[in-house]
């Protein structure tokens, strides 16, 4: 594969780890990938990589995406983009998973494979099946000339830079900032409206200043990752627009801190892992001010009952009586907000894994790239 990355960029520059270089860099890396990208004049997205016109855009009827671990969390989001700005039904799946079950490959499903590296085995292998019975797949790669970016009919690049430590960061971040101009493409030629275009435009370039807030609160995170580190484990709870952030958020600390993390939608709590919740087992509530905060609000009552502690990730303080401890993120769009919901979870795994004197840019048992089944 061919990489053209500054040999300055392979190195800490300072910084503890690679990771905490990797998030503090993420600014620019959502600059990087969105630069050039927004066509302020007919409220879309300019991706000349995609390599398709208009009318071949608006025929797919399906979007399906396809990644490992957190590529595939990305691709979640992703899905969600897809479906809120473009009405086209969308849906992420584990490409390992995808390739070992004879899947219908459909003329009319626009296929996506996402991968920071680029060389993902699995991944691949996905992608060459789709290829095999005839699909047309884009690639959503920060690796420029990689084997997936090879493979795929088109696509768009991130260009976040290299991603030197084990856990993704600014790749993840890049990704979802990646598919939400790809559905703003889609959108604005279904029924998006040029109002809407205009307002998803706005949000993504607010992006990088957002961020930089977020990572501002480092201090505060850091305190309260000494704090839950010790417990044996946590339980990330999202619904819907925070489901993803959950998944994405345990996967991160199990990844750096080995602190056992599961994620679940807040509303299954009720449907067996409320049997989990005591003292011992704090939770991430991940909780946007969108039509869901009351529901979210009563879930984390449900766990305070049971006298499990709540961390809220959110945009606004809730009473007392649901959590002591809050995480205040800027508000964006909402169909935008996953992407800065997610940062503080990363700082809070890093900070994490640093409490437990944990080998951060090379946890145990794992490899940057998976490039064996
Ligand atoms: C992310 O923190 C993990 N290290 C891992 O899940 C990773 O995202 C996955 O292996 C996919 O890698 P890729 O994006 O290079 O294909």
């Amino acid at each position: 594969s061919t990489v053209d990355w500054e040999e300055a960029e392979y190195d800490t520059a300072g910084h503890a780890h690679f990771l905490i270089k990797e998030i503090t860099e993420q600014p620019a890396a959502v600059e990087r990938t969105l630069s050039g990208r927004i066509d302020e004049r007919f409220a879309t997205a300019h991706l000349g990589g995609l390599n398709m016109d208009a009318r071949e855009a608006r025929a797919f009827r399906r979007v399906k995406i396809l990644g490992c671990g957190s590529a595939y969390y990305a691709g979640e989001m992703g899905a969600q983009l897809v479906e809120e700005l473009a009405r086209i039904p969308a849906h992420a799946e584990p490409a390992s998973e995808f390739r070992y079950r004879n899947p219908v490959i459909e003329a009319d499903t626009l296929y996506i494979a996402v991968s920071q590296s680029g060389e993902t085995y699995d991944t691949l292998a996905a992608v060459q099946e789709v290829k095999r019975k005839g699909g047309r797949v884009l690639g959503v790669v920060n690796t420029v000339g990689s084997a997936i970016a090879r493979e795929c009919d088109g696509g768009v690049y991130l260009h976040a830079g290299p991603e030197i430590s084990v856990a993704s960061t600014k790749a993840f971040v890049s990704t979802v900032v990646a598919f939400a101009l790809i559905a703003l493409h889609l959108g604005r030629v279904h029924d998006l409206s040029p109002a809407d275009g205009a307002r998803i435009a706005a949000g993504l370039k607010a992006l990088p200043g957002q961020i930089r807030e977020v990572l501002e609160q480092e201090k505060e995170i850091a305190a309260l990752a000494a704090k839950y580190a010790r417990h044996e484990g946590m339980m990330f709870v999202g619904r819907v627009r925070g489901w993803p952030v959950a998944r994405e958020g345990a996967q991160k600390l199990k990844e750096i801190s080995y602190v056992h993390a599961e994620a679940y939608p807040a509303s299954e709590l009720k449907h067996g892992p409320l049997a989990l919740i005591s003292p011992e087992l704090p939770t991430v509530a991940i909780v946007p001010d969108d039509e869901l905060l009351e529901k979210n609000l009563t879930t984390m009552g449900e766990i305070r009952a049971r006298r499990g502690q709540v961390l809220m990730v959110g945009h606004t303080r809730p009473e007392a009586k649901f959590t002591e401890d809050v995480i205040l993120v800027p508000r964006n769009e909402p169909e935008l907000d996953p992407i800065l919901l997610t940062v503080p979870l990363q700082l809070l795994a890093y900070h994490a894994a640093v409490a437990l004197e944990r080998d951060v840019d090379k946890p145990r048992n794992l490899a940057k790239s998976v490039t064996v089944e």
